[in-house]
């Protein structure tokens, strides 16, 4: 399962991207808005640190606005991939986007039945929420199996990349269950690496050689 981070801040991905473990970035109009930066020269200096897929998504409701959107938003880097909501516009957008090769990254996915739809429409990506179905007191990551499992019996090529990711255990279950790359906030990425018996066992590693390090390494 690939890496993603969900973020927009250039800090948070320059830091992620050097511990060698990025695959690719997903932004939405929050997280871009949150930044106060030209979206453009955003999306383009992210792709820069990034060579993965970087999704950046339209903003239009219909679906001429999204194509004259999305088909702009392709030109800005070879690896951007066009962001579009699940919607009947958004699923009309992207099976034109798709036709013309650009990859489309389906968001805001909520059921199996959206994501066949997607799939069909020739997404790139459907992005189910895991963390807002959670919200909800539904099973977020019961959905990104399901997503996987369909996909796989009706041979459908769209990859799952579960979003909406609030804890380690969503992207643990993600990848059990199947999803082919899991979008996270950089809290919850930097919470993946970390275990209290890896600092402890440091710690002793570390000790014990400074004790010995006369005879060790003299
Ligand atoms: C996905 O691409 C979205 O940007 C994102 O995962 C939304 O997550 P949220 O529910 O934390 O806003």
């Amino acid at each position: 399962m690939h890496l993603f981070l969900d973020t927009a801040n250039l800090d948070e991905i320059a830091e992620i991207a050097n511990w060698g473990v990025l695959d690719g970035i997903t932004t939405n109009p929050s997280l871009v808005s949150k930044e106060k930066k030209d979206f453009k020269k955003l999306v383009k200096d992210i792709c820069k640190i990034v060579s993965g897929p970087v999704s950046a998504e339209v903003v239009a409701e219909d679906m001429e606005g999204m194509l004259t959107e999305g088909r702009d938003i392709a030109t800005w880097a070879e690896n951007v991939v066009v962001k579009v909501p699940l919607t009947p516009a958004g699923l009309g957008a992207c099976s034109k986007l798709a036709k013309d090769n650009i990859k489309v990254n389906v968001t805001l996915c909520f059921s199996v039945n959206q994501a066949l739809m997607a799939a069909r429409a020739g997404a790139y990506f459907v992005s189910p929420f895991v963390g807002r179905l959670d919200d909800i007191n539904e099973d977020g990551c019961a959905l990104v199996e399901q997503i996987a499992e369909m996909f796989h019996i009706q041979s459908l090529e769209t990859r799952v990349l579960a979003a909406s990711i609030r804890t380690p255990m969503h992207v643990q279950r993600s990848a059990l269950g199947g999803a082919d790359a899991c979008t996270m906030p950089y809290s919850v990425f930097k919470m993946l690496v970390k275990h209290p018996l890896t600092d402890s066992g440091m710690a002793k590693f570390l000790a014990d050689w400074k004790q010995a390090k006369e005879v060790v390494a003299p």
